[in-house]
């Protein structure tokens, strides 16, 4: 068997959650393989909204095994917050829910150092979620980090030698903070933890390969915050594209099968960095107003602009994508015109291949546009019910993009996806 990976092809927050939770009954396994609690994935069902940071979004159909992969980095008191919602919600979570041995620790002083580091990089800050990730990657890529399973081994002095490594370099940046209180709530949330079936899950995912058992691989964050691939330096720091998920599931390449690329049918950022079709004016306050784009996990503005294809051409080569999936089409559906960037004008060159610096004020977007649909499609059920102006929409991007376009989102709740089934090959 094969394995299906869904990621973004933005700058996140496209609706991977949502979407997970569609494809989940087609699946025995659902795993999320880098990234931590800076996610913040939405699903929304029975009248009820949802927002799962760290857990896979698997969660809520049936049966489905739930991983959480060495890739992935662990706040064990975020981790126990939204585990103990869900569990109060009626679900087993320490039956469906695996944790690799290998997952990183994000502890107290990481989040203690994120902030301190945004801090002493003021006006140049990255804008991060707060959580902890960058200090955490660069103790694991430093070879200094602290994983779940050393939980067996040696916990206490590992610990104690991570947190005074920590607070010296907190030191040398000025800062002598108190923390006593957090770290009385880690440690107990360390203890709640070992509730959980902590396990080898690259061993466990691959015998479940052997088996026939499928699996669909969940990502967070999105292909332009990539730390590879994205608008560097104002990027999570990790690999969100195709290839974390081999190296955080321990997936070999040759067992990757679908990848779904998924994507706004606009565009939106969170943080600082470039963003060369941000809108400014009232379009862009208008889709900021009817798209909620308010972060799940930090509530701050997105920022809103047209969607950019060179950007979504070079996250389809990276990844490889072989199905598109576009979301909150609906937003959208009150517009006279959509806008579409084509190509870059960068100091008087036309320039269609995504390049290593998108600094906004060199770059001016070639835009195409495109008649709006004007139709409220929210309660629509199938894709015979598009309208005309819609489809031609869909056509422009699907051959553009030379990728097809087998999910359209028309709404945040689970009922309101269309599927293409005529070229939906799973
Ligand atoms: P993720 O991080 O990729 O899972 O996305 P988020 O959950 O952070 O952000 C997506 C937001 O859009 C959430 O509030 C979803 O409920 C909402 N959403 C998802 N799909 C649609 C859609 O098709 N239409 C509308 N209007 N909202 C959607
Ligand atoms: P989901 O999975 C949108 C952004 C932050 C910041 C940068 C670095 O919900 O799509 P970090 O805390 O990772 O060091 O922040 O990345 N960022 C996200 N933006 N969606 C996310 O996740 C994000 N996770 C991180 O805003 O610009
Ligand atoms: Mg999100």
């Amino acid at each position: 068997m094969k394995v299906d990976v869904l990621l973004g092809l933005q700058w996140g927050d496209e609706g991977k959650g949502k979407v997970v939770d569609v494809l989940t009954p087609r699946y025995d396994v659902v795993a999320r393989f880098q990234g931590g609690p800076n996610a913040g994935h939405t699903l929304e069902f029975e009248g009820k909204k949802y927002v799962l940071r760290s857990i896979p979004s698997g969660i809520f159909q049936h049966g489905q095994i739930n991983v959480i992969g060495n890739g992935v980095v662990l706040d064990p008191v975020l981790f126990r917050e939204e585990a103990e919602a869900l569990e109060k919600s009626g679900i087993d979570l320490k039956k469906v829910l695996k944790i690799s041995k290998k997952v990183h620790l994000i502890l107290p002083t990481h989040r203690l150092l994120d902030a301190a580091n945004e801090r002493a990089k003021g006006g140049a800050k990255i804008g991060t979620t707060g959580k902890g990730i960058g200090p955490t990657y660069t103790d694991k890529v430093s070879r200094n980090g602290l994983r779940l399973g050393d939980l067996f081994h040696n916990f206490e002095s590992k610990y104690e030698a991570a947190k005074s490594r920590h607070l010296a370099m907190l030191k040398s940046m000025g800062e002598e903070p108190e923390f006593s209180e957090l770290e009385k709530k880690w440690l107990d949330a360390m203890e709640y933890i070992k509730e959980y079936d902590i396990i080898d899950s690259e061993h466990l995912i691959n015998h479940l390969l052997s088996e026939g058992k499928s699996v669909l691989c969940e990502g967070a964050q999105g292909t332009l915050l990539d730390v590879d691939f994205g608008s560097y330096p104002f990027v999570t720091s990790s690999n969100t594209i195709c290839a974390g998920a081999c190296s955080g599931l321990g997936v070999a390449p040759n067992k990757i099968g679908e990848v779904f690329g998924i994507f706004k049918a606009y565009c939106t950022r969170v943080g600082s960095g470039p963003f060369p079709t941000e809108l400014f004016d009232e379009t862009g306050r208008t889709i900021r107003d009817l798209g909620h784009e308010y972060g799940a996990v930090t509530g701050r503005e997105r920022r809103c602009g047209w969607i950019d294809l060179v950007a979504l051409k070079y996250a389809i080569m990276i990844n490889g994508v072989t199905q598109l999936i576009m979301m909150k089409s609906d937003v959208l559906d009150g517009f006279d015109e959509i806008k579409a960037c084509v190509a870059y004008d960068i100091e008087g060159e036309r320039v269609t291949e995504f390049p290593f610096s998108i600094e906004e004020d060199k770059i001016v977007p070639e835009y195409v546009t495109l008649p709006g649909w004007k139709t409220d499609m929210t309660a629509m059920k199938s894709e015979d019910e598009f309208p005309e102006a819609f489809k031609n929409y869909i056509d422009f991007l699907e051959k553009e993009l030379a990728t097809p376009i087998t999910i359209v989102s028309i709404g945040p709740d689970r009922e309101q996806t269309i599927l293409r089934n005529s070229k939906l090959t799973k």
